[in-house]
């Protein structure tokens, strides 16, 4: 376990200590020494609302030379992803339950993330409630500040007017570039797919939009 953080609030009687694989954000420093949380110095990659966990789980066992930090708001399916990582002993993924906008203006150094993935946000249907999106000028802002020059964002999402105003945050921002996002592949088994929500949707017929830029 990491010496720089300090898990100071006890857990209610009858709930599982899934730390380190599960943190939360109040038992995080005011600023992550990546090293000393890693116990190395490799890259480190985000999932802002990681959900289940899918494409943590499987990036970090096909890259084990990277670093994955999960960060979901939902404690319940954040520790349900931990719960797969424990049984893993994974070594290269952990998750952060919190607010991924708090984490990434408060506790991530700055220039300090290889890449931020962001794979189907939540769409707040109703109009009332557009708001809560969580793709805007302030949070690309603070992807930008976290990203190290030449570090990608991926972001996906199958609906298409969320889609074009993730692209034009993206596209028009001066410190990303625009790059070209991977093509959809046919499955190769029924796991294969980045996410639960990619999976979901391709299994309904859905078109998924795939963005993908560089921090200049
Ligand atoms: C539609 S789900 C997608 C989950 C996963 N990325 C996938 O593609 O399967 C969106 C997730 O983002 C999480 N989320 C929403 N707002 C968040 C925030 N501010 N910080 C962290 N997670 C957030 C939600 O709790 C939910 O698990």
């Amino acid at each position: 376990m990491s010496s720089t953080l300090t898990f100071h609030n006890p857990l209610p009687e009858g709930v599982e200590d899934l730390r380190p694989w599960f943190i939360a954000i109040h038992d995080l420093p005011d600023e992550i020494d990546w090293a000393a949380f890693w116990g190395n110095e490799q890259p480190v990659l985000l999932d802002v609302g990681c959900g289940r966990g899918l494409f943590l789980y499987n990036a970090s066992v096909e890259n084990p030379q990277n670093n994955y930090l999960g960060l979901e708001l939902d404690f319940r399916e954040g520790r349900r992803a931990a719960k797969r990582l424990v049984k893993r002993q994974s070594e290269n993924a952990r998750i952060i339950g919190g607010d991924a906008t708090i984490v990434l203006k408060k506790h991530i150094p700055a220039h300090s993330v290889d890449a931020v993935h962001v794979y189907f946000p939540d769409p707040w249907w109703r109009r009332r409630h557009r708001r809560r999106r969580i793709f805007t000028d302030e949070f690309v802002d603070r992807c930008a500040r976290v990203l190290k020059h030449g570090g990608e964002l991926h972001s996906w999402t199958d609906v298409p007017d969320y889609f074009e105003i993730i692209q034009a945050l993206m596209d028009h921002h001066p410190e990303f570039e625009i790059l070209n996002a991977p093509e959809e592949h046919p499955p190769e088994h029924d796991m294969d797919y980045q996410t639960s929500f990619e999976r979901k949707a391709r299994k309904k017929g859905i078109e998924i939009h795939r963005g993908l830029w560089r921090r200049k």
